[in-house]
């Protein structure tokens, strides 16, 4: 079977370290593999939480052109925007009808999203694993790059799809998609607290490297990291328990393209100070090419415009044959 990669990103806020180690430098390998690739820029799935029109806008450009800055290449791979493909929408209102609540009471985002806040959340919020389950299976992808944190979204989509399968197509309709969560940079900690994911939407900006910080902004945040009282750990055993330690490490090892074992040969029983510098100088070294490209392509939103237009094409025209599927199987006017 011949590979087809889906992923997505949300629109919203700057994107941050986590997002590229975790997910951007697996959609850019798994690329070169020579995979036919589509990247979305989900925006319907902003929407769950309140947004500002123009700034979603604005936002959904910049999320482009992070994935083109970053490696994706549109003459390789597709880059389209959610909202300009409306079967996303509506394959995602069929599965709605078709996933049981309890399954979705089971997703962990969800309740941190929600937090104790539960009946003000939207909607939307609540069955957003659901279009994101849409988002893979309109395409048949076969494998889908993410971080660590969309892992049960894939089990549900995997759920969805086995079930649709089963009770609705009764033949192999959707392809069970794989997910692909690689690397020693699969959950990218808070700088400030290691039990806690780096995530864009985080209060503090200081717990987050974000692709659009400058050299002194990274190294600023990364001498203010939390660690604890010890030495940089020198193997697996020292380093157990000490998930600021262990996440310096991993950051490290994902940047270098070597493993967290090697980082620690390196490092261990040196200060945290020592480790700290090499990891800004290494960061400021792969990001910073990948901001000022940012910069670039964000001054020529013509272009990027352009690029989003052939992406949105191709992707309304491969979602095609799957959603006219779908209309058949369910009894639908098409
Ligand atoms: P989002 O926008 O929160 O994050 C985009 C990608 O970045 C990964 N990521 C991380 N990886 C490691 N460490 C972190 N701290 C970290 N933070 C974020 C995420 O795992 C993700 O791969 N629900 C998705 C968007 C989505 C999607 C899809 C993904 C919608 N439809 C279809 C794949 C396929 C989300 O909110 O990602």
């Amino acid at each position: 079977m011949t590979k087809r990669i889906l992923s997505c990103m949300q629109p919203t806020n700057k994107l941050q370290l986590g997002n590229y180690l975790g997910a951007l430098v697996n959609y850019v390998k798994l690329q070169e593999e020579g995979a036919e690739c589509l990247y979305g820029v989900v925006d319907l799935h902003a929407i769950t939480v309140p947004q500002d029109p123009q700034i979603l806008r604005q936002s959904t450009r910049e999320t482009a052109a992070a994935y083109i800055a970053a490696g994706i290449d549109p003459k390789k791979s597709f880059i389209f925007t959610q909202s300009a493909v409306p079967a996303h929408a509506q394959l995602a209102w069929v599965l709605n009808c078709l996933t049981p609540m309890g399954w979705l009471n089971r997703m962990t985002q969800f309740k941190e999203k929600a937090g104790k806040k539960k009946d003000q959340a939207s909607l939307g919020l609540y069955s957003y694993p659901v279009l994101m389950a849409a988002d893979i299976l309109l395409y048949q992808a076969t494998h889908v790059p993410v971080g660590d944190d969309q892992k049960q979204h894939l089990e549900l989509t995997r759920d969805i799809a086995i079930s649709f399968n089963q009770h609705h197509a009764k033949r192999e309709f959707f392809t069970i998609p794989e997910p692909f969560i690689t690397g020693e940079a699969t959950r990218v900690m808070s700088l400030r607290d290691g039990t806690q994911k780096m995530s864009k939407s985080a209060e503090s900006d200081m717990t987050r490297i974000n692709l659009t910080d400058d050299a002194d902004m990274i190294a600023q945040k990364f001498k203010k990291a939390k660690t604890d009282a010890g030495m940089v750990p020198a193997n697996a055993a020292e380093a157990q328990g000490r998930a600021e330690a262990l996440n310096l490490i991993g950051i490290y090892a994902a940047l270098s393209d070597t493993s967290k074992d090697a980082v620690m040969n390196e490092f261990g029983g040196k200060q945290f100070s020592d480790l700290k510098t090499a990891l800004s100088d290494l960061a400021v070294a792969k990001l910073s090419p990948i901001t000022s490209r940012m910069n670039e392509l964000m001054d020529d939103t013509a272009e990027l415009d352009k690029i989003l237009k052939v992406g949105n094409d191709r992707a309304n025209e491969l979602a095609e044959p799957t959603l006219n599927g779908v209309m058949e199987i369910m009894g639908f006017w098409s």
